[in-house]
């Protein structure tokens, strides 16, 4: 163990189980809601994800006034629209009822309106807020996003074209209803990208150099879970059992990531993100195979664990770090997730791509941190596809 002292905070009180989202309407009121803002997005509302929540909401006495105009990745405009509304029809609390972008916009409204004279890009980056937010409660469509616990959600700023992390300790939902029920109409394609996103957050915690014996437990046994349960419940016909194996898990991965924090994976693909509308989760899935294999003489003993975690053959110690990077190899072929980059990124714009990921703070807790021309070259490499045996 280093010097550094680590933090460990998950404040967000967790309802899981079958019929959760009927709890909606109970957590909002024991938090003070008379007149409550929901924020939703068309999809889910037009899918009728929305109906039990507001039922619940309409039983426990509270008024529901509906947002439902938030796209993927909701700008700093959006949170703004979305804000006023919320000022002018006098709500109190905020629910959502959606998956990783309305979640974000929810809780991005709840900071803005509880630090009138700060803007979101003043708020930009951890602690950088006066008052913790308006108390929210989540209602998630989506597994894996991670958002319902996690310290910080992102907000696009159109103008610089980043994806800005607010948040910090305090900034975290006041309860999220985990209901596997919600699950049921979620495409395979979003199943495997949110997925994704959720292995990313359990090895970029396990692998940050603020991880701690409790974010390295919590980040071990979501990612057993979530890479036993991602096939499953993105294809298999009795899938339900699994997306609620995922939904539990995609939250436990965050509860690592949330206080050991993320790493190079996430800095590197934040620019595909951006700059080609590539899901958040499938970004992330292009560029964790090379950033793993980087990332492993810095860390041998504990892709040994990640390798055991996934169900391989450790007993050859010698071989075993190596073997994690050939289970994400069968686990890619397998899953049928791509090897690399889209055709339209590119090679010119990897120089600009380095210095925006030498920028990111996820890119001081990573456990290697390479130089510029390095990140070039990863960039690189998953340009032009990887294989391993
Ligand atoms: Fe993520």
């Amino acid at each position: 163990m280093d010097s550094q002292t680590r933090d460990f905070y998950s404040p967000t009180h967790v309802v899981f189980g079958w019929g959760a989202s009927a709890r909606t309407g109970a957590e909002a009121r024991r938090l003070g809601g008379r007149r409550v803002f929901v924020v939703t997005d068309q999809r889910v509302h037009s899918a009728g994800l929305t109906r039990e929540p507001l039922k619940s909401l309409g039983d426990a006495g509270i008024e529901a006034v509906i947002f439902d105009d938030c796209e993927v990745d909701p700008s700093t405009a959006t949170v703004e629209r979305a804000l006023e509304r919320y000022l002018a029809e006098g709500c109190d609390v905020i629910v959502c009822i959606g998956g990783g972008s309305p979640i974000c916009l929810a809780r991005a409204v709840a900071l803005r309106a509880s630090n009138p004279t700060l803007s979101l890009r003043a708020m930009e980056g951890m602690n950088k807020f006066a008052a913790p937010p308006k108390p929210t409660v989540l209602v998630t469509t989506t597994t894996g996003s991670g958002s319902e616990v996690s310290p910080v959600f992102i907000i696009t700023d159109p103008e610089r074209m980043v994806k800005m992390n607010v948040g910090g300790h305090g900034a975290q939902a006041t309860v999220s209803i985990l209901d596997p029920a919600m699950l049921k109409s979620l495409p395979a394609g979003q199943v495997i990208a949110t997925g994704m996103d959720a292995i990313t957050h359990s090895l970029e915690a396990f692998l940050s150099n603020r991880a701690s014996l409790i974010t390295d437990a919590l980040a071990i046994r979501s990612l057993e879970v979530l890479w036993k349960h991602i096939g499953p419940a993105a294809y298999s016909v009795n899938n339900m059992e699994s997306r609620g194996q995922m939904l539990l898990a995609s939250i436990v991965s965050v509860q690592a990531s949330g206080s050991a924090r993320l790493g190079l994976v996430h800095a590197t693909s934040d620019q595909i993100c951006a700059f080609h509308h590539v899901s958040h989760g499938m970004s992330n899935a292009l560029m964790l195979p090379v950033v793993m294999e980087y990332n492993l003489p810095a860390a041998p003993d504990k892709f040994v664990e990640l390798a055991r975690a996934t169900g391989e053959d450790v007993r050859h110690e010698a071989d075993a770090p190596e073997a994690f990077l050939k289970a994400i190899a069968r686990f890619y072929r397998r899953m049928g997730i791509p090897t690399r980059l889209p055709d339209v990124v590119d090679p010119a714009s990897f120089d600009d791509w380095a210095d925006r990921t030498l920028d990111n703070p996820l890119y001081t807790t990573t456990i290697r941190q390479p130089g510029k021309a390095e990140i070039v070259e990863l960039y690189r490499r998953a340009k032009a596809g990887w294989s391993w045996p």
